[in-house]
């Protein structure tokens, strides 16, 4: 298949309406499309049409038991997807959306099985990102939307890492720029009457709890070792994942970890390629070794972070690198989203030091 890219720039979207309108056509007439929006880039098709929801799963290779997010621009697409909307949610709803939330609701019944994997509960989300917003309002429909990354890989946060993973796969790719965010919305269920955490996000813990008081917190997220039924169907396959065998390395002190490293890459076989995917604070300590370096940001802010950390983990797949060190973060607000992310791109290959 051809795969036809456009790029959305960053003038007023209503001066390119008319490549808007060719997008939005994409997805009525039932092929997908991938475009941007403040997490990461997401695979779009008509969310109410099994046959679009279907070749979405083929597109990524991804298990049709792992349920895909509803993206919608406004209260009336919520109502024709979800059942009730509890108390709770709409609190969260008047917070944080549109945004980097996702609420897990009751689904009625337009909403098809193939779109939910089974489940009689929907996932939805209004994301902030005028493209989407804009491409869901010219569609009027309600987008199915998984990260537009082949399955097991790391999310996309810039078009080229989608049109390495999809070219060919899907209709159309839409540069739109690299993503605010780069992780994934944090996942809520609101369908308990104490709200769980089914994956964490730039939406932190603290900030929910801010607007509902406790939730809960699922064990997919608090274990570091793989668990067998997760809430959220999605955790229990392979995510983020690089070629690379990816060593993950923490501390109660992360002053401690770069000596750890150090000691890890010398103990290496000589005819590996090696990298480091530490930060700007500790990367000069690793100049001397012979290693790929890769820096994603500053600690001072975990945006920075969250921004680089697909991009560094598809590096290592660009590079042809066997083994990866990674530094770990303490588990504090957006921290908490970022070591998730890691623990599983190493495939819960951590170090404690
Ligand atoms: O930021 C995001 O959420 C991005 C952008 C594109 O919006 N999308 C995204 O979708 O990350 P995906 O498919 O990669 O992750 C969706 C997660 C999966 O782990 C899935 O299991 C979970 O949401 N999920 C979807 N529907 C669910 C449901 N009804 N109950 C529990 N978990 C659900
Ligand atoms: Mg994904």
């Amino acid at each position: 298949m051809q795969t036809k890219v456009i790029t959305i720039d960053d003038s007023s979207l209503h001066s390119q309406k008319s490549k808007l309108q060719e997008i939005a056509y994409f997805i009525k007439r039932g092929d997908l499309v991938a475009c941007p929006t403040e997490t990461v880039y997401g695979l779009c098709g008509n969310g109410l049409d099994s046959n679009s929801t279907k070749k979405i799963y083929e597109a990524k290779g991804r298990p049709s038991d792992n349920p895909l997010i509803l993206h919608i621009a406004n209260f009336e697409m919520l109502e024709n997807v979800a059942k009730t909307v509890p108390h709770k949610a709409k609190k969260l709803i008047d917070a944080f959306w549109p945004g980097a939330l996702t609420i897990i609701l009751e689904k009625q019944d337009c909403v098809p099985y193939e779109t939910t994997g089974g489940l009689e509960t929907v996932a939805v989300r209004m994301p902030s990102n005028e493209i989407i917003l804009e491409i869901i309002k010219l569609s009027g429909l309600p987008l199915a939307a998984p990260s537009a990354n082949i399955s097991g890989k790391p999310s996309p946060t810039k078009a080229e890492h989608v049109i390495e993973d999809l070219s060919s796969k899907i209709a159309c790719i839409v540069d739109g720029g690299d993503c605010k965010f780069g992780v994934e919305s944090t996942i809520i269920d609101c369908t308990k009457d104490i709200p769980v955490l089914l994956r964490p996000g730039s939406i932190t813990i603290s900030m929910i709890e801010k607007v509902i008081g406790k939730i809960s917190v699922d064990k997919s997220i608090t274990e570091k070792s793989p668990v067998n039924k997760p809430m959220a169907p999605g955790m229990k396959y392979k995510h983020y994942a690089p070629n690379a065998k990816i060593t993950l390395v923490t501390s109660d002190n992360v002053k401690d970890i770069p000596s750890e490293i150090i000691k890890l890459v010398k103990k290496c076989e000589s005819n590996k390629k090696i990298a480091i995917i530490c930060t700007d604070e500790t990367e000069g300590l690793y100049k001397d070794l012979d290693v790929l370096i890769f820096s994603l940001g500053t600690r001072e802010d975990l945006n920075t972070i969250t921004k680089k950390l697909f991009h560094g983990l598809r590096d290592m797949d660009k590079n042809n690198i066997d083994i990866a060190f990674c530094e770990g973060f303490s588990e504090n607000e957006e921290g908490l989203a970022i070591m998730n992310r890691l623990v599983k791109a190493s495939g819960y290959n951590v170090i404690k030091k």
